[in-house]
This record gives C-alpha cells, structure tokens and sequence, in this order.
C-alpha cells in the first residue's frame, strides 16, 4: 500500500493496528471459496490412502479404466522426450497434426465433418468443460442440466457465473430426460443445454431418435447444446452413440462437442481432451487458455496423436471386459436386499438406488443419506461408492465397474454379506 493510501491520524494518535488496514471480507473469494472437492476424487484418494496402510479396500470410487494405456501410445510419448522440438512452448490450441488427427478421429466416429481449426486441445476433458462455460456465459445465464450430472458439471457453470437448472430423471425413463421436461425448464435467461450420452454416472444411452428429437428442440428454441462426448465408444448390448450436431443439424453453428483420450485409450493420466466448436467460441476459449495453462504437455499431445490415429482395437478389448464386468455387477447388485439397479447401457457405472437400505439398522449403523451409507460401507465393509448426492442424485450409489473381475466380486459381495440378500 502506499504512503498516501494510509488514513491519516491525529498527532500523537496511536497506528491503527496493521488488522484495521486489510480490506473486509473473506480470505479466500466466495466464489472459489464456495467450490465443493470433487466427490469422485475424494472417495478415490480415501480408499488409495486406506490401501496404502495395507486395508484390503475395494474402490469403486474411480472413473478411469483399469487398463495400461496400449503400448503404441507409450512409445510414441517415449520417443517424443527424446525431441528436443517438444522440450518447448508450442502453440495453445494444440499440436497441429493432433487437430488435424482430431478432425479425422471425429469424421470417423461421429460423422461429424470438422476442420482442424475447429478443435482446441485442452487440459483433459475437464479443462475442456470449464473452457466452454466460460466461453458461453455471461452471469445470470441458465445451462439446463439433466440430472443426476457428473459431478464437475455445475462447479464449472458456477465458476462461469451461469445458473445450473437441473432437470431430475430417475430409473423410470431410464435416466433420459424428455423434450417435455426440457421445455418446461425453459426461462428467458436460458442458453445452453449441456448433453451427455452415454452419462457418468448413470450409464444411459439416448437412442439416436431421442438425441435427434432433443437436438431439434434446441436448435428450434436457439439454444446452444454443449454434448459430452468422452465415453462414445463404451456402448453395450443394442445401444449406439450418436452425436447431437449430426442427427440434429437444426443446431446449425450453436454447438460444442467435448471429448478426450481419458476414457476410450485408458489415458487419465495424460491430460488430454479437446473441444470442438464455432470459431468464436473456440477463439475465446483458446484466448482464456492462453492465459490459464497455454499450450497442453508436447509428450502427452503427441501420446495422443497415436492413440487417435491409430485403430480402435484397444478400445474394442476394453469394451469386452467391461460388457462383462457390467453384466456381474447388474446381477450381483439386484441381489442385495433393499438395492435395484437399472442396467447400464453406457461408459462403466452403475447407478443403483439404496433408498430401501436408509433408515435400516446395519450392524448398529443407521444411515439416512447414501453420504452416511458410503461410510458405513467403507468402515464395515471395506468398500469404496461414490455417494449420489455428488451427483445430485440423493438416495442413489455409483460404483465404477472399471476394475478386476475377481475384485469386482469380492466387493459386491462384502456389501451383500453386510446388507443382507434378497430372500
Ligand atoms: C462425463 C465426463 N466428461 C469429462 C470427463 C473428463 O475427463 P478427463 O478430464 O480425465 O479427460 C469425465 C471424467 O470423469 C467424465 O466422466
């Protein structure tokens, strides 16, 4: 502070004590200070530290495959440390051969014609949400967000100063929402619907018609759709992914396709997703990024570049393991007395409802929120959940399927052996 910005005192006063000279307020800024830790990475890092002091912890907590990323993708990283070339700053939308990789991967999975400079290569998936709210809302602007929602959805559109509004669906329509709901949610300050398919964390699949019907709806009422894209690949039985903007081009320019590496190549640790949009918003979001994390990790990018131009047969390997996993799960979760589950159609989750479960005497532990539950079961049982209220879903568990068969058992066992089976 400078000499004149300190009130001036009366001869002989006493100096104000250094307190009086902060500003009020809060330490930290209401809007930081009011985000929530992410639920998913702290039911993870409390099973891993529980593991670590040699508990036999079962996680279901983590939303990331269990598989090594395929060994072509880690050579390439191998071999791009050894350029110097990447040992440098580069540009903040990303490796020009990755967008270019990005737009060819996208035409191929989606049917979706995009030109590189349509894609900004992000900090994972998730930099790539926070970018695309910022790049969108002004405050006070509405994002309709079907629920129960991935965590880090509404924390994003807060940190935009957007309005989450969110729309609940439950096993009764498959945890899809319809047209109807979503036009009753509509106000004059709505921008965006935020769409995902297949979702995290309930595992629904929107068939290709509902995406269309939905997409046309927005595209008639002028909003902008953001779709999620991260877990296309991971669809079982007769579900298929569709991307909103090609079975709904009434969205004409006002869409953003989010996507990643994380999920499809079993490459979380990597960091690399990427958004997809008109160039204004891409644009805006590259300027932001600029001043955030610039340009995302050359050895990371270039690990990314082979794993989408390469083909999908690690995929298609990880996706057999995880159809089996999810059909265990299903039958081994509706066996628990007081659980139902719906059957997953998508990603690696199940969302089973525990609600039957609330309020009972479990070895002396009554739990009334699925919170509570997750802890009961952690304690007694030694087995990680994801609480549903994470998710905005009160009375609802998830538990990733992306681990072991043989622990996948084991844990829903332990939670059977603790909650009682179905007689
Ligand atoms: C629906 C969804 N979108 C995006 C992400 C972001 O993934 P990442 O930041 O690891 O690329 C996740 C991760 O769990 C997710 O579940």
């Amino acid at each position: 502070m400078s000499a004149q910005a300190v009130p001036s005192q009366p001869a002989g006063a006493a100096a104000p004590p250094a307190s009086s000279l902060v500003a009020p307020g809060p330490r930290v800024s209401r809007k930081i200070g009011s985000i929530a830790p992410s639920a998913t990475l702290a039911v993870d890092a409390k099973a891993k530290a529980l593991k670590a002091q040699g508990r036999p912890v079962i996680g279901f907590g983590a939303g990331e495959p269990d598989f090594p990323t395929p060994a072509a993708v880690v050579e390439a990283a191998v071999a791009a440390c050894r350029d110097p070339a990447n040992h440098r700053y580069t540009p903040t939308s990303g490796l020009p051969d990755l967008r270019e990789a990005i737009a060819v991967k996208t035409k191929r999975d989606s049917g979706l014609d995009v030109a590189a400079s349509a894609v900004l290569v992000t900090n994972g998936g998730k930099q790539a949400v926070a970018n695309t709210f910022a790049a969108l809302l002004d405050p006070g602007d509405e994002v309709l967000v079907p629920a129960p929602y991935w965590t880090t959805y509404p924390e994003a559109i807060a940190l935009a100063d957007g309005v989450t509004v969110e729309l609940p669906t439950d096993e009764s329509s498959g945890f899809r929402v319809s047209v109807e709901q979503l036009e009753a949610a509509v106000t004059d300050r709505t921008k965006v619907l935020l769409f995902v398919s297949p979702s995290n964390p309930t595992g629904a699949v929107y068939p290709p018609e509902l995406v269309a019907e939905i997409g046309r709806w927005a595209g008639g009422r002028g909003l902008w759709v953001v779709t999620d894209e991260i877990y296309e690949h991971l669809v079982y039985g007769d579900a298929r992914h569709a991307s909103m903007p090609v079975v709904a081009p009434e969205l004409e320019d006002r869409w953003v396709v989010l996507n990643g590496v994380a999920k499809t190549y079993a490459m979380t640790g990597w960091r690399v997703g990427w958004m997809i949009g008109p160039a204004d918003v891409i644009g805006a979001a590259t300027n932001l990024q600029s001043h955030t994390t610039s340009n995302v990790a050359n050895v990371s990018q270039r690990a990314a570049l082979a794993a989408v131009s390469g083909d999908l047969s690690a995929a298609a390997e990880m996706r057999t393991a995880f159809d089996r996993r999810r059909r265990t799960i299903h039958r081994m979760l509706n066996e628990i007395d007081g659980v139902s589950c719906a059957e997953p159609e998508g990603a690696f989750y199940a969302f089973p409802s525990f609600a039957d479960v609330l309020g009972r005497d479990v070895k002396g532990r009554i739990s009334q929120s699925t919170t509570e539950l997750c802890e009961v079961v952690l304690d007694l049982a030694e087995v990680a959940m994801v609480p549903g209220e994470a998710f905005g879903a009160p009375g609802y568990c998830r538990l990733s399927y992306a681990l072991g068969d043989d622990d996948l058992a084991e844990g829903v066992g332990r939670i059977a052996d603790l909650l009682g089976r179905r007689s």
